[in-house]
């Protein structure tokens, strides 16, 4: 034992004890949650991306629709998701993706969600210490869920003001590439998180062109997490029209990029609201890659009847098709609403997001300057200091800080709720930083 362990503990166990983790960061947000009628006085939590508002439709599937056998409580076809399952996403994706060349079920690889797919990708493309690269902001989890365990290095990428969207955004890629090859990091791949979380945003063609072949100019993978790929909706007040969400399976892309380069990953955590049945793919064509993920399978191994419900609500495609045009008029509305709410707070947002659950909230200006200990703050630790307040008036929402955003002030908010919560929520936004605006 060193004297840098906890006793009892190894190194590695040590780091775990001492960083805390997902337990720590939400046990508060997630217990006690708030219900108009039953649990008023309880949280709001509009920091979690979840399709709240499709639950009730998921929920009457199951219990109408599904029945188990005793074969669903057997260990089934084996880790990696069973031939049903893959064939039932295979067909989905034929319809939805448009891919130019036919989704394959013996390409799918399943996981208990795509957060241990990035760790098994983790685990397969690059050494401890390795690089890959991440936009500013982006999707909290990833810096864990390929750090935790495989040890990547986070790249970030920041756009200093320019629209990421945009194909000369290419420079800031190009220029965090060189950055972190001067520090003696090997960078091995690219995420494009598309639609994008936090910004709501999908990649235009050109860009996803653009990256594709700044990845095969440095051998990079290019992984493509699409789990919001249907969660696009219409924003009715908006007069700028919105980029669509296109796919990289849905053009021929060998002129680009090397297919054994190139990897979706998907799942049924959003455009299926069902996050608890853990379920996320990878569709790969490159083998090598599949079977090294594929050796870590036992540790990620499905539960059968989860498999059983995804695959009965994937094949039952007449429902789906409702489902999922049920899911983005909801999504429309609730964003319609809390552009409103937000309006009326005189908070700020990205106007022009179009996809997944979330709304870019701008409360620079309620930044608070003075802590509740009395000390004067400013930065990260004034935007740390908002997120306790509210939280302490019982709401949360995701602090840019967590979501690697470059300048302190900006919250990811989940719009995906029924309107009580988002009402209910807005207004003990606008009860804390009325107090803060008194200061
Ligand atoms: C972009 C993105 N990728 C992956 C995940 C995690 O997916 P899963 O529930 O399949 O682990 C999330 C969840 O919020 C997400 O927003």
């Amino acid at each position: 034992m060193t004297s840098r362990t906890i006793q009892g503990l190894s190194e590695r166990g040590t780091a775990l004890a001492i960083s805390g983790g997902i337990r720590d960061r939400f046990g508060s947000v997630l217990g006690d949650p708030f219900h108009a009628e039953s649990n008023p006085k309880g949280f709001v939590n509009i920091g979690t991306s979840e399709s709240y508002t499709m639950l009730p439709e998921v929920t009457k599937f199951a219990n109408e629709r599904v029945r188990f056998e005793e074969r669903d409580f057997s260990y089934g076809d084996g880790p990696w998701g069973s031939e049903r399952l893959r064939c039932a996403m295979a067909k989905h994706m034929n319809k939805h993706f448009q891919p130019v060349q036919p989704v394959d079920p013996s390409d799918i690889l399943f996981s208990n969600g795509v957060t241990s797919l990035c760790e098994q990708l983790g685990f397969s493309i690059a050494e401890a210490g390795d690089g890959i690269m991440f936009t500013r902001p982006i999707y909290q989890a990833f810096r864990s869920d390929f750090g935790t365990r495989a040890k990547i290095t986070p790249v970030w990428v920041s756009f200093r003001g320019d629209d990421q969207f945009t194909t000369s955004s290419i420079k800031h890629w190009e220029a965090a590439y060189d950055q972190a090859s001067k520090d003696g990091i090997t960078i091995r791949a690219v995420m494009l998180c598309n639609p994008h979380n936090p910004l709501g945003r999908c990649y235009p063609k050109s860009l996803i062109i653009a990256l594709m072949e700044f990845c095969q100019k440095r051998k990079l993978h290019l992984l493509s997490d699409e789990i919001y790929a249907s969660s696009v909706y219409d924003v009715p007040s908006s007069d700028v029209p919105a980029v669509p969400f296109i796919s990289v399976l849905s053009f021929d892309t060998t002129p680009y990029i090397d297919t054994q380069y190139l990897h979706v990953l998907y799942g049924m955590s959003k455009d299926f609201a069902s996050g608890g049945l853990r379920l996320g793919c990878i569709y790969t064509r490159n083998e090598h890659l599949f079977r090294a993920m594929g050796a870590m399978s036992q540790f990620h191994w499905l539960c059968n009847p989860a498999e059983k419900l995804a695959a009965v609500m994937l094949e039952s495609e007449e429902w789906m098709e409702h489902f999922q045009a049920l899911s983005r008029k909801r999504l429309a509305e609730r964003n319609s609403l809390t552009r409103r709410l937000l309006d009326d707070l005189s908070i700020g947002y990205s106007a022009k997001s179009n996809a997944g659950f979330f709304i870019w909230a701008d409360l620079r200006r309620y930044l608070p300057s003075i802590a509740r200990d009395g000390r004067k703050i400013c930065g990260w630790e004034a935007e740390e200091e908002l997120m306790e307040m509210l939280r302490e008036n019982g709401v949360f929402m995701t602090p840019g800080n967590h979501l690697s955003a470059d300048e302190p002030g900006f919250f990811r908010i989940i719009f995906s709720q029924e309107e009580s919560v988002l009402k209910e929520g807005m207004r003990r936004v606008g009860e804390t930083i009325a107090r803060i605006e008194k200061e």
